[in-house]
């Protein structure tokens, strides 16, 4: 029976069967060294010249990183080995030969995204992917465990939720008018009158012209619409989901986080403290006082502010009460300022950026109506959403949250290109 690589280390000692690719691989005529990995680790394996035939060692010695092998032999543990355990290989199967594989060290960006296929078997996608399955997996699990159920909306929309700057047009029967979903929201809201906490994970799109760190242009948009809810109830989950997702990771993925030198010690403040909550007003106030920042009242906060506030906290930070003419036409009024909604962004720590973005939604049709015609937008487009306002309305809200980026601040990456498998961007489509 073959067990796995980290099985095997675990067991340290005794007869093992493995399979796996060489990822690494160094010898001489008497002895040679491969790296054998699979999903879960890696370990070297040792083959002796004096233990195979001439036949089998002439393949064993033409054996190139990226073969896939089985292996039956003895494990026994040695400080010098990589992970600290190493197999003495008595036989080796060639399961599938390997030509040589195009990546090598030091290769540029450019080469790695074109090879992106061959990149995923490396140490870090394999790491990054194997969190990013983790992630998903505790976002199902904290909304279902909370009483939510999953729902889908469709792909194919024939309104705009998020601006009409970002919205990819689809050709779709000669017809105008069709668009890629930026957003389940609108198609999410008519729901909550029937099953009352929904959530979903979907790809929304965005025809983002900058080429960030944070952008893509298709990611995966973890939402989530509750009825009968009030702006500090919408809040109050994003807080927990954040929390689950980085708890959950903590503990399963602690080899991964290794691998990736991830310093653990920024994410364990998320698990326990609770978020600051600020207003707009208050964050303003801040980046002059700490910061040395002025930001003109009314202007939402760039990249570079949002960068210096997270550098303050050690958990995310939630910033309420944003100035209406920079947010979406279906966020609610603040009852006591007009100028001010009930939307919320969290703003990661270290950089990463807005990695949720809700609101309470306005309830007052006339003024949903107002804000649609103030974009341009054609009101008779937008019936199917205002009935919700129309047919029992009730304070409801929600949210939307960055996979991707939650998944690139978790694992200390750089580029959010790394934390989906094929990203997408205004200059990438291939392969
Ligand atoms: O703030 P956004 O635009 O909000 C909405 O779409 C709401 N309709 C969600 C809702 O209330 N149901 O997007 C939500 C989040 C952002 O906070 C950000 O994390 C992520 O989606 N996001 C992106 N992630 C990667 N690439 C992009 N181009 C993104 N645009 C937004
Ligand atoms: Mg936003």
């Amino acid at each position: 029976m073959t067990m796995t690589i980290q099985d095997a280390i675990e067991q340290g000692t005794g007869d093992a069967q493995l399979r796996g690719w060489i990822w690494r691989e160094r010898g001489s005529n008497k002895m040679k060294f491969l790296v054998l990995r699979d999903s879960s680790n890696i370990i070297q394996c040792v083959c002796k010249r004096d233990d195979f035939s001439d036949e089998q060692w002439d393949a064993i010695d033409k054996l190139q990183v990226e073969a896939a092998v089985e292996l039956e032999g003895t494990l026994k543990k040695d400080d010098r080995a990589p992970t600290g355990v190493e197999l003495t290989v008595k036989k080796l199967t060639i399961v599938g030969a390997s030509d040589t594989f195009p990546i090598t060290k030091d290769q540029s960006t450019e080469f790695l995204a074109d090879n992106r296929h061959l990149w995923l078997r490396s140490r870090k996608m394999t790491a990054i992917l194997k969190i990013r399955s983790t992630v998903f997996g505790a976002i199902h699990d904290y909304f279902r465990s909370n009483g939510f159920y999953e729902y889908q909306s469709p792909i194919f929309q024939s309104v705009q939720c998020e601006g009409g700057s970002t919205l990819f047009n689809v050709p779709y029967f000669g017809q105008e008018g069709v668009f890629l979903a930026q957003s389940w929201q609108l198609y999410a809201e008519p729901a909550i009158f029937s099953l009352e906490k929904i959530y979903t994970m979907a790809p929304s799109f965005r025809a983002e012209k900058s080429k960030t760190s944070r952008h893509l242009t298709e990611y995966w948009h973890a939402e989530m619409e509750i009825a009968w809810a009030n702006f500090d109830d919408v809040i109050d989950v994003g807080e927990g989901v954040l929390k689950h997702i980085t708890k959950t990771v903590l503990e399963r993925n602690k080899l991964d986080l290794e691998v990736l030198e991830r310093d653990i010690s920024k994410l364990e403040p998320v698990t326990k403290k609770q978020f600051p909550r600020m207003t707009y007003d208050d964050a303003l106030k801040i980046l002059k006082d700490k910061c040395d920042m002025d930001v003109e009242w009314g202007k939402d906060l760039r990249t570079v502010e949002e960068d210096k506030l997270s550098e303050l906290y050690d958990t995310p930070i939630i910033v309420t009460h944003y100035p209406k003419k920079v947010k979406a036409f279906y966020m609610k009024e603040a009852p006591d300022n007009k100028e001010v909604v009930h939307g919320v962004d969290f703003i990661a720590p270290e950089g990463y950026g807005e990695i949720i973005g809700g609101s309470e939604r306005e309830s007052d049709l006339e003024s949903i109506k107002e804000r649609l015609k103030e974009m341009g937008e054609d009101v008779k487009e937008y019936e199917f959403y205002l009935d919700t306002r129309k047919y029992g309305s009730v304070p409801h809200g929600g949210f939307g949250m960055g996979t991707e980026r939650v998944i690139a601040w978790i694992c200390g990456v750089e580029n959010i290109k790394d934390t989906i498998p094929f990203p997408r961007t205004m200059l990438r489509w291939t392969p």
